[in-house]
């Protein structure tokens, strides 16, 4: 396995079943650095208490992508994602996990600080979950036209609400068709936009490159060559035709098309749409299904009101997924654990 890949190589059986606090704090982060983040910035840090069993979750605004998401909408997202999978982990291990969300009011950095207690008998899907860590992949390629069961679907609208975020399902079609058109619209505005180009670019990058970090070209379905020049390619032409074509033809044979709407818009909100994000992710992923995303509309403001009116939300709208049965795709790179430990 190439080295930028290595932290997926990890296995429940090395859990440090005798070892100190920290360890077992050490080995939740493990799983908590595998979750999705925009752009694969990876905007999280981690403190480890091992004195009071605490594990403190930061947010590294380093990493912030000020263009595409100049509130930290989306890097919060990212860090509840992370949260996820840190709580899944707890409670595989046997843990209940206690949270606190914005401890001290002194520093939003300090996202959450989780305390896992002894005494938690995993049910059987705790166990799915935690298994679907390792499995989950954002999936960009086109999906199979096999349709979700309209049961399974249902189950996987009720995951989302258990953090209060609504899963709303685009299933009329002239509706879908007119989500499409926002998001053709989305793609040619963000690659008419320099700093858009700009951001992205720095940010994908080369198969070949060791980076831990950024989206390498395979995760788009490009070979090696192509890979190559992407940087180059978003950097400097115009693209949007392109991908507006190529979005429109996934979307059209995506079998879901799903927006996570949170009731408000501040960072506690976002927070559990990145929890609820995952769960959902791996709840579905469990089940062989794959999901990836179609954000522009959300991060465009103007785009973003109309989505809202045309479907009558009731709240914000933070992402927008497609999801379906798709082909096994490759991990893509991550920090090790010692780089997120504060
Ligand atoms: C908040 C958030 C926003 C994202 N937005 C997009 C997006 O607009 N387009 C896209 O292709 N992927 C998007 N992604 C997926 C990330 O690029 C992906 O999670 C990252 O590259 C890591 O890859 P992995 O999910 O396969 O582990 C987003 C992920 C998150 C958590």
């Amino acid at each position: 396995m190439k080295n930028n890949l290595a932290t997926w190589d990890i296995s429940e059986k090395d859990y440090p079943k005798n070892g100190s606090q920290k360890d077992k704090l050490k080995f939740f982060v493990k799983y908590a650095i595998l979750a999705p983040s925009g752009h694969n910035t990876q905007p999280w840090s981690f403190g480890l208490d091992d004195e009071a069993m605490v594990i403190n979750v930061y947010a590294d605004r380093t990493r912030a992508l000020p263009v595409i998401d100049p509130d930290d909408r989306e890097l919060i997202i990212s860090c509840g994602a992370a949260i996820a999978n840190l709580t899944i982990a707890m409670k595989y291990f046997e843990y209940i996990p206690e949270i606190k969300f914005f401890p001290d009011i002194a520093d939003n950095d300090l996202l959450a600080c989780i305390r896992p207690l002894m005494g938690y008998e995993p049910a059987e899907n705790d166990k799915k979950l935690f298994k679907a860590i390792k499995q989950r992949h954002t999936n960009r390629l086109p999906f199979a036209e096999d349709k979700i069961d309209p049961y399974l679907l249902q189950k996987l609208v009720s995951v989302v609400s258990e953090d209060r975020i609504t899963l709303f399902v685009i299933d009329n079609d002239e509706k879908r068709e007119e989500v499409i058109k926002l998001i053709e619209q989305g793609d040619r505005l963000q690659a008419a936009n320099k700093s858009f180009c700009r951001e992205l670019a720095q940010w994908v990058h080369p198969n070949r490159k060791d980076s831990k970090d950024g989206i390498p070209g395979y995760a788009f379905g490009l070979g090696d060559l192509v890979s190559f020049g992407t940087p180059f390619f978003i950097g400097n032409l115009n693209w949007g035709d392109i991908q507006a074509g190529r979005d429109r033809n996934l979307i059209k044979g995506s079998p879901v098309l799903a927006i996570l709407v949170s009731n408000s818009y501040n960072p506690l909100d976002w927070l559990n749409t990145g929890i609820a994000l995952e769960k959902l992710l791996l709840k579905a992923a469990s089940e062989g299904i794959a999901a990836s995303y179609l954000n522009q509309p959300v991060e465009i403001p103007e785009l973003n009101e109309q989505l809202k009116n045309m479907l009558n939300l009731k709240g914000h709208p933070n992402l927008i997924i497609r999801m379906g049965y798709g082909k096994e795709v490759k991990p893509t790179p991550r920090r090790e654990v010692d780089d997120v430990i504060k």
